[in-house]
């Protein structure tokens, strides 16, 4: 067997966990810390915070009178997004492959399905940010960054309530959680590092959603849909600027070889969410057969179709603010080079993000 087939064996193997019908139990690691340090000393971390607090919003806020047409809403975003794409041509194309006699409906109805898997893995990820933040609170060891988190606690539940509402009330399905997503969750919830739940779950997992909340924004005119997704977005740009902020002030403290294992985790984060993110509960759901699904999944990640780089577009950026890509030898940058996404390091930061979506909310503070 190629080495990626090796790989695609082990997704498939990993695509039939059972996280629980009902609640998922995980080990979680690290103390829960206590300071008695109370002075405000971290003057980035007390702004965020202080603006953290003006600018909660309410799941009320939005307008959920609005109907939502699902065909029209998933066909629309699917032509916008560029088309029935690379990866479906490559399923079609395969021996015995059910989707080779798909027409119209078939097809409309596949999108509507991905659309429901789509916003089901937010809905999940945000529990893990939920989850995630709580434990920063409790093991952070600075008061300034306690405060700060559990502001977004409240920020992460608002953002499992509107996702859950909007599946529940406006789509036609809920998918459980992607198993690779649950499995890198856990694994940032039972390190001892307490940094390692920031840079797991505030710039890597985070990151990447933050790109997929913009992309899904861009490309959706579903106004009810577009209005929550830019309500999420102004909060999650202030949490990946908590995760920068407080990052960089703690990686200086780091010995070299304790920056390698950072630079090490970033890295092997970013490929399981590059590569093992993938849809097979939907094509499950369409009844393909699970030797296609194989055959699909090597093919695709053989034409390397699959990989979208510029979910990259705010990971790579935060690495370089932490000083990750350059520290030691520069042996981030040497891998982001290897996986050609260094081409965002540069990319518009998190600072940015929070000025743009600040104006969002100022908007709406108005609009009251
Ligand atoms: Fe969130
Ligand atoms: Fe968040």
């Amino acid at each position: 067997m190629t080495q990626i087939e090796v790989e695609i064996d082990s997704i498939l193997a990993n695509s039939k966990r059972s996280f629980g019908d009902q609640s998922h139990a995980t080990g979680r690691g690290g103390d829960a810390v206590f300071t008695w340090d109370y002075e405000r000393s971290r003057d980035g971390l007390s702004r965020l915070y202080e603006k953290a607090k003006r600018t909660q919003w309410n799941a009320t806020d939005l307008d959920w009178s609005i109907d939502v047409d699902v065909e029209k809403m998933a066909n629309q975003m699917a032509e916008l997004a560029g088309g029935p794409g690379a990866g479906r041509s490559i399923m079609a194309d395969i021996d015995g492959s059910p989707v080779a006699s798909w027409g119209v409906k078939e097809w409309s109805e596949f999108r509507i399905e991905t659309l429901n898997w789509r916003l089901s893995q937010f809905l999940h990820g945000e529990q893990g940010a939920l989850v995630c933040t709580a434990k920063i609170v409790e093991t952070v060891p600075w008061i300034d960054a306690k405060y700060y988190a559990s502001t977004q606690v409240m920020d992460e539940a608002r953002h499992v309530e509107v996702f859950a509402r909007y599946l529940d009330t406006k789509l036609t399905g809920h998918y459980p959680v992607n198993p690779e997503l649950q499995l890198l969750i856990d694994d940032v919830l039972r390190d001892n590092r307490w940094d390692i739940t920031y840079m797991g779950m505030q710039i890597m997992i985070e990151g990447l959603a933050l790109a997929a909340f913009g992309f899904m924004h861009m490309f959706t005119e579903e106004p009810l849909l577009k209005q929550l997704l830019r309500y999420v977005m102004a909060d999650e740009a202030r949490h990946v600027a908590f995760g920068t902020l407080s990052l960089q002030e703690y990686y200086q403290e780091l010995s070299g070889s304790e920056i390698r294992e950072r630079q090490e985790f970033a890295f092997e984060a970013a490929l399981r969410m590059r590569d093992r993110l993938l849809m097979v509960q939907v094509w499950e759901h369409f009844d393909v057969p699970q030797a296609v699904i194989r055959e699909f999944l090597v093919r695709l990640r053989q034409g390397q179709a699959w990989f979208q780089a510029p979910l990259f577009s705010k990971i790579v950026p935060n690495c370089k603010k932490l000083g990750l890509l350059d520290a030691g030898d520069g042996w981030l940058r040497q891998r982001f080079t290897e996986i050609g996404v260094i081409e965002y390091e540069d990319h518009g930061d998190a600072q940015l993000d929070v000025e743009l979506l600040d104006a969002v909310t100022a908007d709406r503070l108005a609009a009251q």
